[in-house]
């Protein structure tokens, strides 16, 4: 059997640690040859591969990143490097021409709608689900997401010392697109005041009844902003449109903007931080590892019992899996009646919207 991995979207941490379980128990239960695909879906098109074996693999649990490269813009159905054309028929012959008996395919959303469109036309293919943002339908949690919440829940317990030290109000604004998982869980983690998320609309009005009543009490305030956050009856704050991305926006900046509407209205400073790719970058925590390993170990029992156009998922505590065409394409945003929201609202957090 010969099997080929490939990352694709943002980098994540945890890819290594998918990739690393894939492939040793690829070799160890099923004797498999496995072949690394370079930067996503453009490795089948560049063709360039690398063999994975059990020395490429060894130390990387902990590294972040991938050892293969991934691409956010490469849609194999319209490539950017041949004028927006489908380059699908040369892809899939190039997999024929490998020796390729199917592609454990690491990925969110994007990836997994390429996946499921190559599986239609024949390539047996096995999804893991990846993003920081926790926005994948029909797992609970993607692996990067843990190792994300921790990055805001620290930076979040950092600027909290300059609020309370200067009596400010400090904003982090965190990424997660259109879903507020990684502003909720890291906000809550990291004792924001306010949290505010994409998928509830918030009033300027409360964001600035919440400071000020905490300027004579308290004397500072720590706000945990999403980048898909919106004022009720704004659009969301573009940073960047990418016009050659299958996912042309890039979202951020609305904790700067909110800063600036903020400080008129306050007698207390306020300061944004964008926290960012540093949110992405750098090594799984210790969750994110064995997650990213359990994955990896069940997407070879998919490969290895044939159950192909599945993608792998954590319904609780249980890895199971799912049809890839209910995942490919779709978010999963913060249900409003969401077990946390009701928290952060019973311990008094405020979500900008009144209620
Ligand atoms: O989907 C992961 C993510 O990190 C989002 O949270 C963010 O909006 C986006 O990717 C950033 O993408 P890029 O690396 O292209 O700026």
């Amino acid at each position: 059997m010969h099997i080929g991995i490939l990352t694709g979207g943002g980098d994540c941490p945890g890819l290594n640690a998918v990739i690393r379980a894939v492939t040793l128990a690829l070799i160890n239960e099923c004797g498999a040859r496995v072949t690394g695909i370079r930067r996503g879906f453009l490795g089948l098109i560049t063709q360039e591969v690398m063999a994975l074996d059990v020395p490429a693999v060894a130390g990387i649990l902990a590294q972040g990143g991938t050892i293969l490269g991934t691409h956010n813009k490469c849609d194999p159905f319209h490539y950017f490097g041949a004028g927006g054309a489908d380059v699908s028929d040369p892809l899939l012959a190039y997999a024929r021409a490998l020796g390729l008996d199917g592609l454990v395919v690491i990925g969110g959303d994007g990836t997994m709608a390429i996946a499921h469109r190559l599986a239609q036309r024949g390539l047996p293919v096995v999804g893991v689900p990846k993003t920081i943002d926790n926005d994948l339908c029909h797992t609970d949690r993607s692996f990067g997401f843990d190792s994300a919440v921790a990055v805001v829940a620290e930076a979040l317990d950092r600027l909290e010392t300059t609020a309370r030290s200067h009596g400010r109000v400090m904003i982090a604004e965190t990424m997660g697109r259109y879903a507020g998982w990684i502003a909720l869980e890291g906000g809550m983690a990291g004792a924001a005041d306010v949290i505010l998320l994409p998928e509830l609309p918030f009033t300027l009005d409360a964001v600035v009844q919440r400071c000020r009543a905490r300027e004579p009490r308290e004397g500072y305030t720590l706000i945990c902003i999403a980048e898909g956050a919106r004022e009720t009856g704004h659009d969301m704050t573009v940073a960047q449109t990418l016009a050659d991305s299958p996912d042309p926006l890039r979202l951020g900046g609305v904790g700067a903007v909110l800063a600036r509407q903020l400080q008129p209205l306050l007698n207390s400073e306020v300061r944004a931080t964008l926290l960012g790719h540093v949110q992405r970058g750098g090594s799984p925590t210790p969750f994110d590892r064995v997650l990213a390993t359990r994955f990896g170990w069940h997407a070879a029992q998919l490969v290895a019992q044939g159950r192909w156009g599945h993608m792998v998922t954590l319904e609780g505590a249980a890895i199971g899996n799912v049809a890839l065409d209910a995942v490919a394409g779709r978010n999963r945003p913060v249900p409003t009646d969401h077990a946390l929201v009701a928290a952060a609202r019973g311990i008094g957090v405020s979500l900008g919207d009144n209620a």
